[in-house]
C-alpha cells in the first residue's frame, strides 16, 4: 500500500510500487496535465513535485515523474498542474503569458511545475537560481530567449519572499493554493509501513527507469533513497562518509561537502539536471558501473572506499576503483548493497579538481570526464589520484599516470611526459559521443586543465598548444 497526498487528496493504492508515479498520475487519477514526452528523464514534460516532511516543515523539489517509482511517493505531497492552479493565473503562469514562452505547450506545464519548485525554496532567489530550476526542461518549439525572460519577472516577483516560511508568503501573494498551508499537518498523520523489501533496489530510479521501465513494473522493489539509515553526509575524525542512497541535491546543498569542495557547484552543476539530480543517488551512480559515471569520476579520485552488506549483515569494504572488473562487471554479489562511502577529508595540501566535457554543457552525460586528488608539498607531488571516465569499458583510475606523478617534481616536463604515460593506459572508442582519437585528446587537455586549474601560476595555456 503507497499512502500520500496528491494536490489537495489523501491516496491510498495497492498499484505496484514499481509502476511510475506519471502513469499513476496520469491514468490512474486521470490527471492529464502532466505530460509525457521522452519517459527518460530528459525532457521536464512530466515533472512534479515532491514535498517531504522534514522537522515541520515541507521541503518541495521537483522531479521526473517518468522514471519516479510510485512507492518514492509514500508519505510524500505529490504536486502536479491540478495542484497549483487557481482561478487567476499565479505569477509564473502570467508571466509565460505575458513573455509568449508558450507554443504548443506540451513543455509549458512543466516549465511551470519547475518554477513552481523553486519559489518553494528556503533561500532566496537569484535569476540564475530560476534559470538552473528549469535546467530540465526542454521545450522544441517556442524558443528559450521568451523563457528566459519570463523567468527574470518570476525571479523580479520572489525579491521580497519570506525565506523562513515560503510556503505562507507564497500562498499570501497567489503563488500557491492555500490547502498548501494544511499539508504539513496532513502529511505528519500518514503512517508509514514499513517499506517492502523486494529483489530489485531502487534508488532513485533514473537509471532503471531508462533502461528496464517495464521489468521493475513487474518486480518486487526493494525502494532505498527514504531509507535514514543509507542517507546524509557526516564527518567522523579526518573522513567524511555519505550514505549510500544520498543524493546529488543533498550533496550540493551540504555545508560539509561545500567546505572540503568550494567548487562544488560549479563541479555538481554539470550532472544531469536539477529534477534528476534530485532523486538520482550516489550509489544508483556507482552500480550502473557507466564508463562516463560523473559522480563514480569524482570519487575514485578521491581514492573512495564503499563500504557493503549482504542479506546475511555482512559487511565489508574495498575501494571504488577496485569495484569495476570489465564492462559492467562488479567485484560484488548479487546480495550486496552499498550503505555507504567514505573519503578522508583533504589537509591544505591536497587539491581537487573536475571537468567533464559533453555534447551539451548542461543536461547532458559525458564524452569524456575525469577528476583529480593531488598532494603537493614544497612543489613535490607526494600523492595524486586521477580518474578518467568514457575512455575505457570502466571508469578508469589512471594507476599508471599516478604512479608516474607520485614523488616527481611539479614541473611542465613531468606533467608532460605523464600525459604520455597516460595514452598507454586508455583505450577509448569512437561511439556517438566522439571519435576515439578525439577523446584521447580531450582527456589529455582535462588532464592539463587539472594543473592550470590548481596550479595557475605554474602553467600556461601555451603548454596546451
Ligand atoms: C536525463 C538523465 C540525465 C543523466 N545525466 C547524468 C549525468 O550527467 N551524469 C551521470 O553520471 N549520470 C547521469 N544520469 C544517470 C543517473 O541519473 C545517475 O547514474 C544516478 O546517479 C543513478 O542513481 P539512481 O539512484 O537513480 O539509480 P537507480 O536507477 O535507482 O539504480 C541504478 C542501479 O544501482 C543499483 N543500486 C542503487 N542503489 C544501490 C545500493 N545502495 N546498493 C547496491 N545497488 C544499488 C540499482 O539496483 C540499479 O542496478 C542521467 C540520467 C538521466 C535519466
Ligand atoms: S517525459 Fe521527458 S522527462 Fe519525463
Ligand atoms: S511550447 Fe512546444 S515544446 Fe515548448
Amino acid at each position: 500500500m503507497t499512502t500520500f497526498i496528491l494536490n489537495n487528496q489523501l491516496i491510498q493504492t495497492d498499484q505496484p510500487q514499481g509502476m511510475t508515479l506519471l502513469d499513476f498520475v496520469r491514468y490512474h487519477k486521470h490527471l492529464v496535465g502532466t505530460k509525457i514526452g521522452c519517459r527518460e528523464g530528459d525532457c521536464g514534460a512530466c515533472n512534479l513535485l515532491m514535498g517531504e516532511l522534514i522537522d515541520g516543515k515541507m521541503h518541495y523539489k521537483s522531479l521526473t515523474s517518468c522514471i519516479t517509482p510510485l512507492g518514492n511517493a509514500q508519505g510524500k505531497h505529490i504536486v502536479s498542474i491540478e495542484g497549483l492552479n487557481m482561478e487567476k493565473l499565479t505569477p509564473y503562469q502570467q508571466a509565460m503569458v505575458d513573455e509568449s514562452g508558450s507554443q504548443c505547450g506540451i513543455c509549458t506545464v512543466g516549465f511551470i511545475v519547475s518554477f513552481a519548485g523553486e519559489c518553494l525554496a528556503y533561500r532566496p532567489n537569484s535569476y540564475e537560481s530560476v534559470i538552473g530550476a528549469i535546467d530540465g526542461n526542454i521545450c522544441r518549439c517556442t524558443g528559450y530567449k521568451s523563457i528566459e525572460r519570463a523567468a527574470k519577472i518570476v525571479y523580479n516577483k520572489l525579491k521580497n519572499k519570506d525565506i523562513a516560511n515560503p510556503v505562507a508568503w507564497l500562498v499570501q501573494h497567489g503563488f500557491i493554493p492555500e490547502y498548501f498551508m494544511d499539508i504539513p499537518k496532513k502529511i505528519s498523520q500518514i503512517v508509514v509501513p514499513t517499506p517492502l523489501n523486494g529483489h530489485v533496489i531502487v534508488g532513485g530510479g533514473t537509471d532503471l527507469f531508462v533502461q528496464k521501465h517495464d521489468e521493475i513494473y513487474e518486480s518486487s522493489v526493494n525502494l532505498i533513497s527514504d531509507n535514514k539509515h543509507l542517507t546524509g553526509i557526516r564527518k567522523e575524525g579526518g573522513k567524511c562518509i555519505i550514505g549510500a542512497a544520498t543524493n546529488a541535491t543533498q550533496m550540493l546543498e551540504s555545508d560539509i561537502l561545500n567546505k572540503i569542495f568550494p567548487n562544488l557547484y560549479a563541479h555538481l552543476k554539470l550532472v544531469s539536471s536539477t529534477p534528476i539530480r534530485n532523486i538520482g543517488t550516489v550509489a544508483g551512480n556507482f552500480i550502473n558501473a557507466s564508463p562516463i559515471g560523473d559522480l563514480t569520476a569524482f570519487f575514485i579520485a578521491l581514492n573512495s572506499t564503499i563500504y557493503l552488506k549482504n542479506k546475511s549483515g555482512n559487511t565489508r569494504f574495498l575501494l571504488l576503483k577496485d569495484l569495476y572488473k570489465g564492462y559492467k562487471i562488479l567485484d560484488k554479489s548479487e546480495d550486496e548493497y552499498i550503505t555507504h562511502l567514505s573519503f578522508d577529508i583533504p589537509d591544505s595540501d591536497t587539491y581537487f579538481n573536475f571537468e567533464k566535457v559533453s555534447k551539451r554543457t548542461y543536461l547532458d552525460i559525458a564524452s569524456v570526464n575525469t577528476a583529480i586528488q593531488i598532494t603537493v608539498q614544497n612543489d613535490y607531488i607526494e600523492e595524486v589520484h586521477i580518474s578518467a571516465g568514457g575512455v575505457a569499458p570502466i571508469p578508469k583510475y589512471l594507476q599508471q599516470t599516478c604512479n608516474y606523478l607520485t614523488g616527481k617534481h611539479l614541473t611542465e616536463n613531468t606533467i608532460s611526459e605523464a600525459l604520455e604515460v597516460m595514452q598507454s593506459e586508455v583505450a577509448p572508442i569512437s561511439d556517438a559521443r566522439g571519435a576515439k582519437e578525439y577523446k584521447r585528446l580531450l582527456l589529455r587537455q582535462l588532464v592539463f586543465a587539472h594543473f592550470m586549474e590548481l596550479f595557475p601560476e605554474k602553467f600556461e595555456i601555451a603548454m596546451l598548444a
